[in-house]
């Protein structure tokens, strides 16, 4: 039963989103109208190899702004690297970042940003609401779909030194700009595609299953870029979870067809505005402590404990499970809720095997030893863990890694 009383919710996005095919060929004039005069262009190697930064380059050039490229990115960004783009902006001193690729290299836009603003080291920002005020302006132009980042106001790094991810969050990292553009992600290999899709789909499923903002358990005095399940959101993972869900396998196995690459590029974007407001929780927070130890990716890591974390919230959020299997077109009409949401969790694994993501923590190099560890780790990540319907210990999170091992 949902609570009657509502508290008041709000909805933060990127500034503008330009979605549709070609709409990356807008950055000159975006960029123009920012009033921006040197970009710095933070991307990698694969999309210059993939043709993607050539165009980019030469309609902000053809605006007169100065364009430096720097194509150091890698995926899963490390603090390493974040220093390395640092210096390098450091030289050039841009007035606006362009962030081109996946998550990773959006992040490290991001990061940048917040470095060039208000100096400092980015583990000074690690955290919710750290960072003062406002950055240079950020335009998000992803290339898979996908993290949501082009909209969402995190930042997620790998700290080398801990093995853990970390994420900066902060309102004031929300791109300017979001150039949603399918046509780049028709070079995306497969396992990116598979790997990104079903992070997209976790966005989706976690926000929408997620605790309702009245209850959003927030200790008093302490902020939250997340606020638990409400209205607005929930209507954007609901079309998330359709569309990502009927369009992910053929966008795996046909990446050359558009419409399929059109449907996941907003069932992306959908995922993101929603899981950037209501929130991420336990395939998230567990995700943290696995991938900053094994090097998995994001996408693969979430991919393959989503159904586990579904199996724990079923006693929470029966209803809602049970609208994912609607949504996913795996429940039947008349069926209980309970059997509605067996589908749905079903249809995950199946869709999950069908674009090849594991489905154990030991086919990705994870030692069982590791469990408490990244059990306990993962309780530490509350922001998450108050997102979920259902209210974890660290035993409970032990149980679900080794029912996934
Ligand atoms: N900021 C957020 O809100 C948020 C949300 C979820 C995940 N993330 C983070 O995003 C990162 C994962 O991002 P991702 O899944 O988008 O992958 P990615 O950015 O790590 O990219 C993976 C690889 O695919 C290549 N690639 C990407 N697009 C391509 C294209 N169109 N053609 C050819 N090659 C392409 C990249 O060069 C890279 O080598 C992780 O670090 C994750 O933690 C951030
Ligand atoms: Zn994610």
């Amino acid at each position: 039963m949902r609570s009657a009383m509502r508290t008041t919710w709000t909805f933060n996005s990127a500034g503008q989103i330009v979605f549709g095919q070609h709409a990356a060929a807008q950055i000159g004039e975006v960029a123009a109208n920012l009033r921006a005069q040197r970009a710095l262009l933070v991307t990698d190697g694969a999309l210059v190899a993939a043709g993607l930064v050539k165009p980019l380059q030469s309609s902000l050039e053809t605006k007169g702004i100065k364009v430096t490229i720097f194509e150091g990115g890698e995926p899963e960004p490390s603090i390493r690297v974040a220093l390395a783009c640092y210096k390098a902006a450091l030289q050039f001193q841009p007035d606006v970042l362009v962030g081109l690729g996946g998550g990773s290299n959006m992040d490290l836009a991001k990061i940048v940003a917040v470095l060039l603003t208000h100096r400092g080291h980015p583990r000074d920002y690690i955290g919710e609401g750290k960072v003062p005020a406002s950055i240079l302006p950020v335009v998000a132009v992803p290339t898979t779909a996908g993290t949501g980042s082009e909209v969402s106001g995190a930042s997620v790094l790998t700290d080398e030194e801990r093995e853990l991810k970390v994420g900066v969050l902060s309102n004031y990292l929300r791109p300017s700009v979001a150039l949603v553009d399918p046509l780049l992600t028709v070079s995306c290999p497969s396992k990116v595609t598979a790997d990104s899709g079903i992070d997209a789909l976790t966005h989706a499923i976690e926000a929408f299953t997620a605790v309702d903002n009245p209850d959003f358990p927030l200790p008093a005095g302490e902020f939250s870029m997340y606020q638990g399940r409400q209205p607005l959101g929930e209507c954007l993972a609901e079309k998330a979870i359709q569309l990502i869900s009927h369009h992910l396998d053929e966008a795996v196995h046909n990446g050359r067809n558009l419409v399929a690459r059109e449907a996941m590029h907003l069932g992306s974007l959908l995922a993101g505005l929603a899981f950037s407001n209501i929130g991420v929780a336990l395939v998230h927070a567990l995700e943290y402590p696995v991938g900053g130890a094994v090097h998995c990716s994001h996408g693969a890591g979430n991919g393959l404990l989503l159904p586990y974390v579904m199996e724990f919230n079923k006693p929470a959020r029966l209803e809602a499970l049970g609208r994912v299997g609607d949504l996913m077109g795996a429940a039947v009409v008349g069926q209980t809720d309970e059997a509605a949401a067996d589908a749905a969790i079903k249809a995950v694994r199946d869709l999950r095997r069908r674009i090849g993501i594991p489905d154990r923590l030991r086919d990705i190099g994870v030692d069982e030893g590791q469990l408490t560890g990244f059990a306990e780790a993962a309780f530490g990540i509350k922001r998450m863990l108050r997102v979920n319907p259902r209210q974890a210990t660290t035993q409970d999170l032990e149980s679900i890694l080794k029912a996934a091992y």
